[in-house]
């Protein structure tokens, strides 16, 4: 199939790499010129596991190719999919100046039939207002259609997540659009649902949110734990047990962070605002995130007793790991609250220290995990790394001023850090709090 992408960003850039590497030809397009000339020479924008290696081979085979002209991707292919930016407005709503761009610019080029697909997430209803778009803005009166469909992907498992879904959901309104994307999805051989555009678009809203509740009730869960002398772990464990519970999203920490959660979560609050209705819940999961976060940044300061004029070492500074992504990332809000109260942070991160240098420009970057911890009062888990898993301990206790370690991701067995002579506090493990 002839497959064009706008945009070049952490869905755009993944989903056509993987298109390509299915055997279509894939375009993808975005009015950054510099971004599309380092594409050509195979310069990753962002780092994702695996994903230099596709677009190299895509590249090499010539099944991809990148371009900023609209036009030249309009022209060529039949399928086009709408990957830009729908970033969060001030009052908490999805801008989506980007889509409505994309949707004149295909109408004023389009040369004949084309199904147009929203990948990016956005409000439910967007659908319809791209289609209204097009039909506004077309020269001749050519057909197409609109459909959805949504991305699930997670940064850092993106291409897993694309090549090996759970579920492909399309959102469609004819025949045709309905066999064209399940004929481009048939391969993967998952289930696919069709549904109507607006169920499509809100399976994906309502998706983010649930997995965000998740996680706000597991952290509220973890207040408790540790009020109550329990330990969130096990809880976790027990409920995860139950198929209609499931452990997966249920781990306490830090918060969440990234460009979804947060976003979307914030949408979905506003869009059902615009339909007349109050979605209390999810302000609660909004909130509980920002507690939990807050909490977490007291825990340091709790443990130090006095901040001011000491050196925190923190372990990651990406929202999650195998990502160089900061956006939203609990590190920022942590660091920031300490540097408030007088600290000295130096940090540590596998991926994101470049980036991350950028919005906290007064934390000295560290070349690893024991430069980090060198001459610290404290070490802080703010990302899960997996080589944080595994340190040298007895060197880390030696570099540390006192052997404390607050972590937000509960990535060590207390009972060890313990052993080895640490002050260890995890989050929610109440009967491990060192008080
Ligand atoms: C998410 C969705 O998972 C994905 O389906 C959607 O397409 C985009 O948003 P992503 O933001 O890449 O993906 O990361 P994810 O792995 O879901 O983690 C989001 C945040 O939640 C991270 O900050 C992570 O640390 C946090 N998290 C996740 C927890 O705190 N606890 C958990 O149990 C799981």
């Amino acid at each position: 199939m002839e497959i064009s992408v706008i945009g070049a960003g952490h869905v755009g850039l993944v989903t056509g790499a993987c298109f390509a590497d299915l055997g279509h030809r894939v375009v993808i397009v975005d009015n950054d010129a510099k971004r599309i000339a380092g594409l050509k020479k195979g310069a990753m924008p962002y780092y994702e596991p695996g994903l230099e290696e596709l677009v190299l081979r895509g590249i090499r085979e010539k099944r991809l190719t990148f371009t900023t002209s609209m036009k030249e991707a309009v022209d060529k292919t039949t399928i086009i999919f709408i990957a830009v930016g729908t970033p969060q407005k001030a009052t908490g709503e999805a801008d989506l100046a980007y889509v409505e761009n994309v949707a004149r610019s295909i109408a004023e080029h389009l040369p004949g039939y084309r199904l147009i697909v929203e990948k990016s997430t956005v409000p439910v209803q967007t659908g319809k207002w791209v289609h209204h778009t097009i039909k506004t803005y077309l020269k001749k009166k050519h057909p197409f259609d609109v459909a959805s469909n949504p991305e699930f992907l997670r940064e850092g498992s993106a291409i897993q997540d694309i090549m090996k879904p759970d579920r492909v959901v399309i959102g469609v309104e004819s025949e045709r659009a309905k066999k064209l994307l399940t004929e481009l999805y048939k391969p993967l051989g998952v289930p696919i649902v069709v549904t109507d555009i607006a169920s499509a678009e809100l399976i994906k809203h309502a998706s983010n949110s649930f997995l965000s509740m998740k996680i706000s009730f597991i952290n509220a869960v973890s207040q408790i734990c540790e009020r109550a002398g329990a330990d969130v772990e096990q809880v976790a464990h027990g409920m995860g047990l139950d198929p209609r519970i499931g452990r997966s999203f249920l781990n306490a920490g830090a918060g969440y962070g990234g460009f979804c959660f947060p976003k979307d979560v914030e949408a979905f609050i506003k869009i059902s605002e615009t339909f007349g209705y109050d979605f209390e819940l999810m302000k609660a999961v909004r909130n509980v995130n920002e507690h939990q976060k807050r909490s977490f940044a007291q825990k340091v300061q709790k443990a130090l007793w006095v901040v001011r004029g000491k050196t925190i070492g923190v372990l990651g500074l990406a929202f999650k790991p195998n990502t160089d992504d900061m956006r939203y990332a609990p590190a920022i809000d942590v660091i920031e609250y300490l540097e408030g109260e007088g600290a000295a942070v130096q940090a540590f991160d596998p991926q994101a220290m470049h980036e991350a240098q950028k919005l906290l420009p007064n934390v000295k970057m560290c070349k690893d995990p024991y430069e980090a911890a060198r001459g610290a009062d404290c070490l802080v888990i703010a990302t899960e790394w997996n080589e944080f898993k595994e340190l040298n301990f007895t060197r880390i206790k030696k570099l540390l001023k006192q052997p404390l370690i607050v972590d937000g991701r509960n990535i060590y067995d207390p009972d060890r850090m313990k052993k080895l002579g640490f002050r260890y506090i995890p989050i929610g493990r109440g009967r491990h709090e060192a008080h």
